[in-house]
């Protein structure tokens, strides 16, 4: 049932949102060890900060949030993991000074892909096909030594305050 909650609509609440949802997860699997990293700021997108404000949709905020969820049930069901990083971070483009991206990364130490089992189901596909929709990037990795890594790049758009 949790898992049909609601997304978060809102940036702020977005970032309560995953708190929450790891917290409880991390209750059902005491056995893994979550680590959230939330990067001081990412909270704050609707708020004027100097003469800018970032912005961040309702639909960026939903994607995020149910990123998370599809990578822990992910990891609680296939991975076999002994500990999670989350990681939410704004970072600066390269190439547009106007631009940055918002990373969320997921890695975790359990089995990884076996290279046959990549698009058996429809929750990465989903994953994918959400990221995409908000004009961001997936990429899924194996991570060293073992265990997987997904990660989400998502622009966000910086405007001028009045
Ligand atoms: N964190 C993970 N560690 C190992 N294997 C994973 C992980 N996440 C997904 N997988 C593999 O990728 C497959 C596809 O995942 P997904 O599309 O969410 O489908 P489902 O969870 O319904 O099987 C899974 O069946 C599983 O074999
Ligand atoms: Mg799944």
């Amino acid at each position: 049932m949790r898992r049909l909650r609601p997304a978060p609509t809102n940036s702020k609440s977005c970032v309560d949102g995953i708190h929450l949802m790891v917290q409880e997860w991390q209750e059902q699997q005491p056995n893994i060890d979550v680590v959230l990293h939330i990067q001081d700021g990412v909270a704050l997108f609707s708020e004027q900060c100097a003469k800018q404000y970032r912005v961040i949709s309702e639909q960026v905020s939903v994607t995020l949030y149910r990123f998370v969820q599809e990578s822990l049930t992910n990891i609680a069901k296939h991975a076999q993991a002994n500990h999670v990083d989350i990681s939410l971070n704004l970072v600066d483009s390269k190439t547009d000074n106007d631009a940055q991206y918002l990373c969320l990364e997921i890695k975790d130490d359990g089995n990884g892909f076996d290279g046959q089992t990549i698009s058996s189901g429809m929750g990465m596909i989903g994953m994918r096909e959400r990221i995409c929709a908000v004009g961001g990037e997936f990429f899924v990795s194996n991570n060293t030594p073992k265990g997987l890594i997904v990660c989400a790049k998502i622009p966000i758009h910086i405007a001028c305050a009045e």
